[in-house]
């Protein structure tokens, strides 16, 4: 099994507002639906709830709720009521990556663990009135690299660069 994560953040390590995304950035949100496709995307039950309802379950791949709730359901969608029994769960994955999609509180958990094999991170040049934010972890754990970078243009108002964080 591979744990992987995937955000976006600001330059303050923001990620979200009011339960929502803060910016319309369309090539990271590509990066994103390409990078997570036909895999195993984990989520917080806050995180699941911020998808309008015709977007949700993200089409192709599983899409894995976490919650406390012992009687929530989605449809389509499987609920675990901890991130170790979901792992468990997933233990044997030998095909598709298990990727922690977040917010907040799921990307804390997932760091805390030490359960991640990588890291794809975009940095939106920008500071926004995030109240959501991504946790602070030691970069000297991690060989970096750099995989895409985007310009302001006429769909871009904030640059933005996608880095990928291996674990050593
Ligand atoms: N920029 C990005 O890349 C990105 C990505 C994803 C999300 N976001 C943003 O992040 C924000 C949401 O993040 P958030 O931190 O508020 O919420 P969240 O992490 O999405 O979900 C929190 C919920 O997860 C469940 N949970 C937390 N710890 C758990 C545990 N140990 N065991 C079982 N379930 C657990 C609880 O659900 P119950 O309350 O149901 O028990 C909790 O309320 C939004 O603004 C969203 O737009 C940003």
């Amino acid at each position: 099994m591979i744990v992987s994560l995937i955000v976006a953040m600001d330059s303050n390590r923001g990620i979200g507002k009011n339960n929502d995304l803060m910016w319309h950035l369309p090539a990271d949100m590509n990066f994103f639906k390409e990078t997570t496709k036909n895999q195993i995307v984990v989520m917080g039950r806050k995180n699941y709830d911020s998808i309008p309802e015709k977007y949700r379950p993200l089409p192709n791949r599983l899409n894995v709720i976490l919650t406390r709730n012992k009687d929530f359901k989605a449809e389509n969608c499987l609920v675990f009521n901890s991130l170790n029994d979901c792992l468990d769960h997933f233990k044997d994955e030998k095909e598709r990556k298990v990727f922690i999609i977040g917010g907040g509180e799921i990307y804390k958990m997932a760091l805390e663990s030490k359960c991640l094999s990588e890291m794809y991170i975009t940095y939106v040049a920008g500071i926004f009135d995030a109240d959501t934010f991504f946790p602070e972890f030691d970069k000297r754990e991690w060989k970096i690299q750099v995989l895409d970078e985007q310009s302001i243009d006429e769909k871009h108002g904030y640059s933005f660069v996608i880095r990928h964080y291996l674990k050593r």
